[in-house]
């Protein structure tokens, strides 16, 4: 791949949770960044920070301390700056996510679990209109899943590796550029985990996509083409040992 800058960075990353009047420092000037196109896989035992970690660079939530409002950009730009509008826009077209637990809704049948994505991007009124063209993408997702014979299904009917591909089809339905991925494989068996992670690398080659995944599983982080181990808040020196001895 020829070289190119950052599409996501984070520099001096600072996160503190106030449990009443107990502050509890979890993210201490922390620094990450992916390439365009790259796997990033961020490594740390539970409690680490990494939800807290993605939940920043995804804008659902705000850095504090030092320069805040720059320290994480998105294609050169600081989230910090962005208008409520378009950091609304950032986390509906740019970022996906996908979890450990699915997060499906029960009651919609899989294709409308992928296609909800579109309707929070268009509106409803708007995803009305974009209904045939989502509905033709989100088939086309769940088709390269293998899942193309489950679309009327609830997500109550499928096995676990199944729901985590619906909810990877969630996450791309609105084309975005970034995947951020929280223990995608965590409530899965290895094998499983094995084709949840191959599919990843598979959409990863096709859509460009650049992902960054954490885990605290060195064989999930491995399957990256980088790890960046995260202990103390920090991204661990090289050559220090750091999570892989971490339990779930
Ligand atoms: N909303 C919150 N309020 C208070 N403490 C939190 C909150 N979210 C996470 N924490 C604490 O921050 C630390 C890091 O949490 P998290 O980012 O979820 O770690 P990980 O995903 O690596 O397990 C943990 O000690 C957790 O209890
Ligand atoms: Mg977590």
């Amino acid at each position: 791949m020829t070289e190119t800058g950052p599409i996501i960075s984070a520099t001096n990353l600072h996160k503190t949770y106030k449990m009443g009047r107990v502050k509890v420092p979890v993210l201490r000037g922390l620094s990450v960044s992916a390439r365009k196109g790259e796997w990033v896989a961020i490594l740390g035992a539970s409690g680490s920070g990494k939800s807290t970690l993605l939940h920043l660079l995804g804008g659902l939530d705000r850095p504090d301390r030092g320069h805040k409002d720059t320290a994480i950009h998105f294609e050169g730009k600081p989230l910090g700056k962005m208008s409520r509008h378009e950091l609304d826009r950032y986390r509906a077209t740019q970022v996906g996510f996908v979890f450990q637990f699915y997060h499906l809704l029960p009651e919609l049948r899989v294709l409308e679990n992928v296609t909800v994505g579109a309707m929070v991007r268009h509106g409803l009124t708007g995803f009305l209109g974009a209904k045939h063209k989502v509905n033709r993408r989100a088939t086309e997702l769940l088709d390269a899943f293998g899942l193309g014979h489950r679309l009327r299904h609830r997500p109550g009917e499928l096995s676990g590796g199944e729901r985590q591909r619906v909810a990877i089809a969630r996450a791309l339905i609105n084309q975005p550029r970034l995947l951020l991925a929280d223990e995608p494989t965590g409530n899965l068996d290895r094998k499983t985990g094995e084709a949840i992670l191959d599919s990843l690398a598979a959409l990863r080659e096709k859509l460009a996509l650049t992902v960054v995944m954490v885990t605290h599983d060195q064989h999930v982080a491995d399957r990256a083409d980088r790890v960046i181990r995260l202990a103390d808040g920090v991204v661990a020196p090289e050559g220090v040992p750091g999570a892989e001895n971490a339990s779930p």
